[in-house]
């Protein structure tokens, strides 16, 4: 099968750190693929290659077949690969309706000619129906700096969803909750349409073995094993890799 997003042979170094060495990864149409490892391991590093917010000194992105390599960030996001922070960044001073509305914006303005009330009211609708499937709607006209932190990865995910990826790229969106909102969490990641495929990165191994049917360990930059859940878990190399510890 064909991968919808494919990183290949990617290198990135700060200075004399290698961050990530040939590193290879593919996340197939509709996929709920995860990428583990411990602390250091080059995971956001990836997700920051794959979302253009840094730029690899080696290696190739290709997104639905195409070189995607010296697209922006904003580019990629047109194509479909949205991405969510292990700093949840919302803007603290918008609501959180307004945060979706924003991030829902750039692909109302593209489907339809601009018109300062048909778009606005075409993205505040978007907004209007993430807050609600994500459970959100009572929240919407509280500014978004005064969510508690597991509200505002919620909120990150809502805008993350607004320009309808067909890749979604997830930093740890489990840390910082507690078990009830990473109950939600799992809940909500699980009802997600399956038009969207998932690059999970996350330290919460019970939400990862849950949800995705592919995961990719990551140590000192280089892939170590991948694989099905059941083969990760009982990877005896896995354990060797988490041995460091995750904090
Ligand atoms: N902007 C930067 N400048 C210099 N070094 C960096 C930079 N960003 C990351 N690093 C280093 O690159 C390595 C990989 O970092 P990265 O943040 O990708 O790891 P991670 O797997 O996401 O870790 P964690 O689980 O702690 O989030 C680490 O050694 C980190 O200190
Ligand atoms: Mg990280």
């Amino acid at each position: 099968m064909n991968c919808l997003l494919s990183a290949e042979k990617i290198s990135v170094r700060y200075g004399s750190l290698a961050a990530l060495t040939d590193v290879d990864l593919c996340v197939h149409d509709g996929q709920r693929h995860a990428l583990i490892g411990p602390n250091g391991a080059g995971k956001t590093t990836l997700l920051s290659v794959l979302g253009a917010t840094t730029r690899p000194q080696r290696g190739t992105v290709r997104f639905v077949g195409r070189d995607v390599s010296r697209l922006g960030p904003a580019a990629r996001a047109r194509r479909g690969i949205n991405r969510t922070h292990q700093r949840p960044a919302v803007f603290a001073t918008l609501t959180a309706i307004e945060n979706i509305e924003v991030a829902a914006l750039p692909r109302t303005i593209r489907r339809r000619r601009w018109s300062p009330g048909g778009t606005r009211g075409a993205a505040r609708r978007t907004a209007a129906e993430l807050l609600d499937q994500l459970g959100l709607s009572d929240l919407a006209t509280v500014p978004a700096g005064h969510l508690a932190h597991g509200q505002r990865r919620q909120l990150e995910i809502a805008m993350a969803l607004a320009g309808r990826p067909r890749l979604l790229l997830l930093d740890e969106p489990a840390a910082g909750l507690s078990a009830t909102e990473v109950g939600r969490l799992a809940e909500l990641l699980a009802a997600l349409p399956r038009q969207v495929a998932v690059l999970l990165v996350e330290h919460h191994l019970d939400l990862v073995y849950a949800l995705c049917d592919t995961v990719t360990v990551l140590r000192d930059g280089r892939t170590v094993a991948a694989g099905t859940p059941d083969e990760i878990r009982t990877s005896p190399l896995v354990r060797r890799a988490y041995a460091d510890g995750v904090s």
